[in-house]
């Protein structure tokens, strides 16, 4: 897997809970020995890059975002054998993994936070954040509005006050005491020798705490992230860091640094507005964030994403486009969940295939590496009569037999039920039967990632966006070195015509992707094209 080192940049992440995506011992939950025998499901779907949700010992009152222990496997996922023997069959097949480093919090079993509390004098006191009123950091907003109604909480035990960003039972760590970096990096050392690509470095905004601030985004926040980037290159190759930072672009920029800080950053700002393109049918939305988008150093890269694990956030975009996201896309009020919709991709579009292409279609073209979550390439259904963000969870559908495939336990005993509408339920929407024909979802959305991996123009390329009058239509062109493909999107749900300025690329020829189809030289006149409803182009433009 040798390199420039930027494998990132060209990777096709895949996001996927270990819970969740195949039980091989029968106990009703997903496990690492399970999930290696899913690996050639993975390496044939095309992407080269896992993404891995919190697998370590935790009470999972966050789903593992709550940690007990950072350098073990929780026991019913398997073993830290288990887990090695996962990581080499993962390289083996040339796909790399990255996992989860939430720093900013652990769970309140943990021993540093029972410690903490046990009396004002432990040594591990200071390892977290405590005051004697709640009157401190005031500006800092609530992240879990639905559930939370201060960032502080009552120990009863040392009787003060702890600080915590989200949940109550996760209190977060003190990382102006040395000590707390020094034990980040312990726990990073600790998976990277093993052999680990990447870490996702959760909630990374919220390090830091200051007086008279928002607590979010601070310098010295920064300086935490620079200092474990440097020993982590001073100490390995290749490695990864993914920054989870809900933020503006111009905020988030920061988390790049000058190629010290992180890697990657996901592109939150992005995602909702591409939803909010669809709906009205008007490129708007997406080009003025790319607007808004910096420049960022040239070993760095956005990971972009159309949903996730988590509610689809609205924290990035104004009061009104929130009204209207919410009008659009979450009218049964169950799916509203903190500033978010709880759903998955496929029920947002209403089921409808085009938009699903359409919308996996920009997110192979755009620039950044492409996150993809499980189950959202067979068009998996959600669950939003489940707690919290469980609905957009559940089993992986692997056929149409007992338990979706997925397991042999009794269904009671699932960790989660598994969808089972007449729509997205198992019996309809699952693997294996989309594996037996060609134009299952499945089967599309493999030959998308193939033909995606096939240049580096759309992993490391530039953008232009072009400007055609017809603003439903959304058409850019991708450069790198000599290559060069122009991707033209109809946003909308009728036939639609555009007349585009290529003119700097007369003489050359449009090669469709897809088919490998020649289309008419590009001459003096705008370049016409017509595209029925939610129909998109990409074509490689040739010189003659
Ligand atoms: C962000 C994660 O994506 C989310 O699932 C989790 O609840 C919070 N961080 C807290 O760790």
């Amino acid at each position: 897997m040798a390199g420039d080192g930027l494998w990132y940049k060209d990777a096709v992440i895949y996001e996927l809970h270990v819970r969740g995506f195949y039980d091989s011992d029968g106990n009703g939950a997903g496990e690492f020995r399970g999930l290696t025998l899913k690996l050639d499901y993975l390496s044939d779907l095309g992407v080269n890059a896992l993404w891995l949700l919190p697998f370590y010992p935790s009470p999972l009152r966050d789903d593992g975002y709550d940690i007990s222990d950072y350098t073990n496997i929780h026991p019913a996922y398997g073993t830290l054998d288990d887990f090695r023997m996962f990581l080499d069959e993962s390289h083996r097949r040339g796909i790399r993994v990255i996992t989860e480093l939430v720093l900013n919090h652990t769970s309140d079993q943990h021993p540093w936070f029972q410690q903490a509390r046990s009396s004002r004098e432990n040594p591990r006191r200071d390892w977290y954040v405590w005051s004697d009123s709640v009157e401190r950091y005031k500006q800092a907003r609530i992240i879990f509005t639905d559930t939370e109604l201060s960032n502080w909480a009552w120990d009863p035990v040392s009787k003060s006050y702890y600080w915590h960003r989200f949940f109550s039972h996760q209190p977060d760590l003190n990382f102006d005491n040395p000590a707390v970096r020094e034990a980040a990096w312990e726990v990073m050392k600790f998976w990277f020798e093993m052999g680990v690509d990447g870490l996702r470095l959760d909630a990374v905004p919220y390090l830091v705490e200051r007086e008279g601030t928002s607590c979010e985004n601070l310098p010295e926040t920064h300086d935490v992230l620079k200092y474990l980037r440097r020993r982590a290159d001073e100490t390995f190759s290749e490695k990864m860091f993914l920054a989870e930072a809900n933020q503006w672009p111009r905020d988030v920029r920061q988390y790049f640094g000058d190629g010290d800080e992180c890697h990657m950053a996901f592109h939150f700002p992005l995602m909702p507005r591409m939803f909010m393109a669809i709906r009205l049918e008007d490129r708007k939305p997406i080009v003025d964030i790319f607007q808004q988008t910096p420049e960022i150093p040239a070993t760095c890269q956005w990971g972009i994403f159309l949903r996730n694990h988590d509610e689809l956030t609205l924290e990035m975009v104004t009061d009104e486009e929130r009204d209207y996201m919410y009008d659009e896309f979450a009218r049964d009020t169950r799916a509203k969940l903190n500033l978010g919709i709880r759903r998955r991709l496929a029920p947002l579009m209403e089921g409808d295939r085009r938009r699903v292409e359409l919308m996996n279609g920009l997110l192979m073209s755009m620039p950044g590496t492409p996150i993809l979550y499980y189950g959202d390439e067979i068009g998996m259904g959600d669950n939003i009569y489940l707690g919290d963000r469980n609905g957009v969870r559940t089993p992986m559908q692997w056929n149409g037999g007992w338990n979706a495939g997925f397991s042999n336990a009794d269904p009671e005993q699932l960790y989660s039920p598994i969808i089972s509408n007449p729509v997205y339920g198992y019996q309809a929407v699952n693997v294996e039967s989309q594996r037996r024909y060609d134009h299952s979802l499945l089967s599309w959305t493999k030959r998308l990632i193939r033909l995606r991996k096939s240049s580096r123009v759309f992993s490391r390329g530039t953008m232009e966006i072009l400007k055609p009058q017809n603003h439903r239509v959304l058409a850019y062109i991708r450069e790198f070195g000599n290559e060069r493909v122009l991707v033209v999107s109809n946003l909308s749900s009728q036939a639609q015509a555009a007349e585009l300025d290529l003119k700097r690329w007369k003489g050359s020829i449009p090669i469709e992707m897809f088919g490998g189809n020649l289309f008419p030289p590009i001459g003096d006149l705008p370049y016409l094209l017509t595209l029925g409803p939610y129909q998109f182009y990409w074509f490689r433009l040739r010189r003659l």
